[in-house]
């Protein structure tokens, strides 16, 4: 007997009618119409089954501290930096591990079950790094964590700092971090990426580097990425995050660029939420949006992740743990309005997040985890449009979170008992 049989399901890539049988934690069989026995049968009465979200870019060590100390007046990126740099010292390690907690239960309600978090480790304390690692003990059993050893004061510019986030990794932070566009030159940011892609090809681990995250058109960190990415044979393990310089370059520059970064199998995140709020703040009018080049990276073959970075924390007020409501603002800061835009922003939270995280066993196939989200939408499409209900959210075949279907009961006179939710008719 099969543990649990979903039926009529629609999936992302547009099969209807499709059932999802589970057995022992896994997908045994994706098939139409399939009726057998089950402890445990779902109607999903024609809605989308959707493989979990994933957010490939988030830092959770400072998520839901909004307000702490202060707010960020100026609502830019070092103004924040400058925030978090005074939160530090009156960080405690259970009130942090509480509000990541806090935040991993929303992820799981809106159906995200894999994160990334950059965590600083600019701090010789080494504080966060340790609540992370706990965190990410605490909740293994409902959500994966991936972190990342990110020096957020420059891993060049503050003392100690290539230390302090070589002490991170051997305590078993997974990835290598950076910041080049923060650290004192631009020549010292080159020799930053070159030293923390080195050190990651020494530990075998993966890189992703927050890269060029300003509005200088002159920011080429991304260039020094993919370069030493192919120099060291990374190709497949490395990742740009933010990137939103991009925004601002010369298109001829662009053109180049664009095939150096595919060729050196580079991934590319972009956290539309985040950089459309701190990016052009220096503009007068026209403010430059300031979100990498989405569509014209996806159209070079780069795979392109969206992320979202910040909830409640110095850089950003908004978020909910929702990446339907990033993949929306993805699509129309990217004005991404096609039918084939609209679904690419859908993979950037699913499909191609997965990738940047390397994430196994991911996916709508037999043998694949049975970690997947029940939503009130009959498509991807509707799903970003309506930042759809998860109705349900399994992992490894257990359910661990049900959100009532929303729905309005109207009293219009000539429409005795009309009610509503919004997905479009068939
Ligand atoms: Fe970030």
């Amino acid at each position: 007997m099969l543990d649990l049989l979903v039926h009529d399901a629609t999936l992302p890539d547009g099969r209807t009618g499709m059932s999802i049988a589970v057995q022992d934690g896994r997908i045994a069989e994706v098939t139409a119409g399939l009726d057998a026995p089950a402890k445990d049968k779902v109607d999903a009465a024609g809605l989308l089954v959707a493989p979990h979200f994933i957010d490939p870019h988030f830092h959770m060590d400072a998520t839901l501290s909004y307000g702490l100390p202060r707010v960020n007046q100026s609502g830019t990126l070092l103004e924040g930096i400058a925030l978090w740099g005074e939160l530090k010292p009156l960080l405690k390690a259970e009130a942090l591990i509480e509000r990541a907690l806090a935040y991993c239960d929303w992820a799981v309600a809106k159906g995200l079950l894999a994160i990334r978090t950059h965590v600083d480790t600019s701090d010789p304390s080494l504080l966060a790094v340790d609540a992370l690692l706990e965190v990410k003990k605490r909740v293994a059993p409902y959500l994966t964590l991936q972190l990342v050893a990110f020096p957020q004061d420059g891993v060049l510019r503050s003392p100690g700092g290539v230390d302090n986030l070589k002490r991170a990794l051997d305590k078993g932070v997974d990835v290598v971090g950076g910041i080049p566009h923060f650290e004192r030159t631009m020549a010292d940011g080159a020799a930053s990426v070159k030293l923390l892609c080195e050190l990651a090809a020494e530990r075998g681990l993966p890189v992703d580097m927050h890269c060029d995250e300003s509005d200088d058109p002159l920011s080429r960190h991304i260039e020094t990425l993919a370069f030493e990415a192919q120099r060291l044979g990374l190709q497949g393990r490395v990742t740009g995050s933010h990137c939103t310089s991009m925004h601002s370059m010369d298109n001829y520059y662009v053109s180049k660029l664009l095939p150096l970064i595919a060729e050196a199998g580079v991934s590319v995140v972009a956290n539309p939420l985040i950089n459309i709020t701190l990016q052009g703040r220096h503009d007068t009018y026209p403010k430059r949006r300031g979100m990498t080049r989405v569509p014209e990276l996806m159209s070079q073959g780069v795979n392109v992740a969206f992320g979202h970075d910040c909830v409640m924390d110095p850089w950003y007020g908004m978020g909910s743990g929702d990446m339907l409501e990033v993949a929306h603002m993805g699509l129309h800061v990217a004005q991404m309005t096609s039918q084939q835009g609209i679904r690419q922003c859908f993979d950037a939270v699913t499909a191609n997040a997965a990738r940047v995280f390397g994430l196994g066993g991911y996916g709508l196939d037999a043998g694949r985890d049975a970690s997947f989200v029940l939503l009130q939408a009959r498509d991807p499409v509707e799903a970003i449009r309506l930042r759809a209900t998860r109705l349900k959210v399994w992992r490894q075949g257990r359910l661990l979170a049900e959100t009532p279907a929303a729905m309005a009961t109207l009293q219009l006179p000539g429409r005795p008992g009309a009610t509503s939710w919004m997905t479009a008719k068939r």
